[in-house]
């Protein structure tokens, strides 16, 4: 059995070279800069949270782990293109991301805009790698990825946001549009986890309740790290949501601490369909105390 670090290590490295292969093969078309400025952000470093979910998911629903890897490529890809967006200075206007300056600051806004639409088109023709054992299940996988990522999804949880600047929102707006913006893409990545496992449905539904409860705990910590995380942690600029309808601004950092572990612990409570759940249960309770 591996440990927990050897096991997220595997996923991580497994989803790095994925990553590289796939790019590499385009290296001398004549858009070079296109491919460059997509590699830029992609090939960073990030956690690549949403690649082990899918994986593991995969794992737990009885598959080999291997056979989500098209999914959770695309996933990450995905989530790579909503950070280059989310940093454009009409959106958050952030100058550091991963590690390095955003995509924008490097490539201009007209580049970092088209290296994102890239990545979240060519999402799906990686996607559409997959090899399901159902093969019928392709056309549900392709809905849930566009649902999570669309207007209905990772997008509109965004607009909310961008809608909602300067007015205070209720509880039940900001979870709303947390659990899009964040949530919607960590859903993608569990779900089609056991898709690519060939799950039932009782499984399909536990990974979208587990997700739903952990994004939600993810967003929470992302908003205390903006207060209380570091630069040089982070890879990310600090203190840059204060204006924004955070958690934080809602509930104060001591309550928020609490609502992640309640969320947590809810999550976990989906986990008891699947077999073999130690890694993700070690996983979950990690990000309760992340630091970046
Ligand atoms: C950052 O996501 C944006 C949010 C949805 C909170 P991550 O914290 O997963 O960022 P990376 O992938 O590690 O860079
Ligand atoms: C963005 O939320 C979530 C996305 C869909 C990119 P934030 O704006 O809080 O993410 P960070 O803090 O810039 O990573
Ligand atoms: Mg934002
Ligand atoms: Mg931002
Ligand atoms: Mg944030």
């Amino acid at each position: 059995m591996l440990s927990f670090d050897e096991r997220s290590r595997e996923y991580r490295d497994y989803t790095e070279k994925y990553l590289t292969d796939y790019y590499t093969q385009f290296h001398d078309m004549p858009q070079k800069s296109l491919f460059e400025a997509m590699e830029y952000s992609l090939l960073a470093g990030g956690k690549r949270l949403r690649p082990m979910l899918a994986f593991d998911f995969c794992r737990m629903a009885g598959g080999d782990w291997k056979a989500a890897a098209p999914f959770a490529a695309a996933i990450e890809m995905i989530h790579t293109y909503s950070l280059i967006h989310d940093d454009l200075p009409a959106m958050d206007d952030d100058n550091y991301r991963r590690g390095r300056p955003t995509n924008h600051r490097v490539f201009g806004e007209g580049m970092a805009i088209l290296a994102g639409d890239a990545l979240l088109t060519d999402a799906f023709s990686v996607a559409s790698y997959a090899k399901l054992p159902k093969e019928s299940d392709m056309s549900f996988a392709i809905s849930v990825l566009a649902q999570c990522a669309g207007s209905l999804g990772m997008v509109g949880g965004q607009a909310l946001d961008i809608m909602s600047e300067e007015r205070t929102l209720t509880e039940q707006e900001v979870l709303d549009i947390q659990s899009r913006k964040t949530g919607a893409l960590i859903n993608a990545a569990c779900v089609l986890g056991v898709v690519a496992a060939g799950g039932d449905e009782e499984k399909v539904r536990a990974a979208g309740m587990f997700a739903g409860a952990l994004g939600l705990a993810f967003q929470i910590r992302d908003d205390m790290l903006d207060v209380i995380g570091t630069q040089e942690e982070m890879g990310k600029g600090v203190g840059t949501d204060s204006d924004k309808n955070t958690f934080v601004r809602l509930y104060g950092l001591e309550k928020c601490e609490a609502l992640v572990e309640k969320y947590t612990r809810f999550a976990l409570k989906q986990l008891n369909v699947f077999s073999d759940t130690e890694f993700m249960t070690e996983l979950a309770e990690s990000l309760t105390t992340r630091r970046n």
